[in-house]
């Protein structure tokens, strides 16, 4: 991918400072990321229940069967097009409300009741998942990558809760980014602590960034921060797909995890979900305790997204004059730039004039490799 190198300033390293000014994905209404998208919280859809949701400009429904499990379809019938969030659920199978067509949990066509057999058709389904009360879609046929989750602890039993659902105008990347903006993070929030972040790529759509520092200051918060997590704090920022981050504050002892899970409206805005995790306790103590951290990881999560949604909804974001500080935020979006565009609502591979090039140059060289091959 051509990058264009920035002007600079005396302030920066050149060698780790380049940034796409004209990037494809990162900010982009009309792209997004293949991947794992929140859909609805699992509370939200019962047995026997139909819901219309649209994600990525996409018309979809989902549903939840006699056997609780969330299947996710394309919206319109394909009969002739009805939508099957009017239809209902028979056991773990969906009745299109107008023909009465019956479609089964991988989107076959079961029943036809005009007919002896059913029509060898298929409604479109969607990989579909559920975790940490949530359910999410895989926006492609198969999933390449597990559901987000949290980095070393994999295996751990999590106590989690439900935080507030958002919407801002505002592109997602621009608001997650928010966390590893160690300037606004030193500076505006007036933290007496100095964060300093470094990156780990953990796969192809999944990034984080790290670092450790001591807690001063006497204000309230303060105080119950530093009882918290003793004098030092870890604090990470996990991004996976770009648009559902892992904000991670702890010690040795405790962690609180914040994950704010967001998808695209129409033109950029977002809508979002977050969620607050902690390690499950055994004991009665514990379990208070965990009560406690998840009512503060609330407080948190909404003071975070209500502090500068107001600069961010007018903000017209474009990295003209990069610094050392903001190396987070060019590592993360040179990170999405890497990853695999869909198209907004077709969901298909986006393809500029360069990548259409890069394809022409696949199969030529495939079709060399297949020619090489017969004449030996
Ligand atoms: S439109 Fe659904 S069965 Fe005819």
């Amino acid at each position: 991918m051509p990058v264009k190198i920035l002007k600079m300033n005396t302030n920066i390293d050149k060698d780790n400072l380049n940034s796409p000014r004209q990037p494809k994905i990162f900010n982009q209404s009309e792209v997004f990321i293949e991947g794992w998208y929140w859909v609805l919280p699992s509370q939200s859809l019962g047995v026997g229940e139909v819901k219309s949701v649209n994600i990525f400009g996409k018309d979809l429904i989902v549903y939840r069967g006699k056997d609780r499990r969330a299947v996710i379809l394309d919206a319109y019938c394909p009969h002739i097009g009805a939508n099957l969030a009017e239809g209902k659920v028979e056991g773990n199978e969906l009745r299109c409300v107008l023909h009465r067509w019956k479609f089964d949990g991988e989107g076959i066509c079961v029943d036809v009741p005009v007919l002896d057999e059913p029509v060898p058709v298929k409604a479109k389904t969607w990989p579909a998942a559920e975790q940490y009360g949530i359910i999410w879609i895989w926006t492609g046929e198969t999933p390449q990558q597990p559901l987000p989750f949290i980095l070393d602890w994999e295996n751990q039993t999590l106590d989690f809760a439900l935080g507030s659902q958002f919407s801002i105008d505002c592109h997602p990347h621009v608001i997650l980014l928010q966390g590893i903006d160690t300037q606004q993070i030193n500076l505006a929030n007036k933290l007496p602590f100095k964060l300093v972040l470094e990156k780990q790529e953990l796969n192809q759509n999944a990034i984080r960034f790290s670092g450790i520092t001591n807690i001063n200051g006497q204000s309230f918060w303060l105080k119950f921060y530093r009882r918290l997590f003793k004098s030092s704090l870890s604090y990470s920022v996990c991004y996976w797909y770009g648009t559902t981050s892992i904000v991670s504050l702890g010690n040795e002892f405790s962690h609180l995890h914040l994950m704010f899970t967001t998808r695209t409206l129409s033109g950029g805005k977002t809508q979002g979900q977050t969620l607050l995790m902690v390690k499950k306790q055994r004991n009665i103590l514990g379990n208070l305790i965990n009560i406690l951290m998840l009512w503060v990881g609330k407080i948190m999560s909404d003071r975070l997204l209500k502090a500068n949604s107001r600069i961010l909804q007018t903000m017209q974001f474009d990295l003209k004059t990069p610094i050392k500080a903001d190396l987070s935020i060019m590592q993360f979006i040179n990170h999405l730039e890497r990853q695999k565009p869909l198209n907004w609502k077709i969901w298909s591979l986006w393809r500029s004039r360069e990548r259409k090039e890069e394809v022409r140059e696949e199969r030529e060289k495939r079709e060399k490799w297949r020619d090489e091959l017969v004449n030996d």
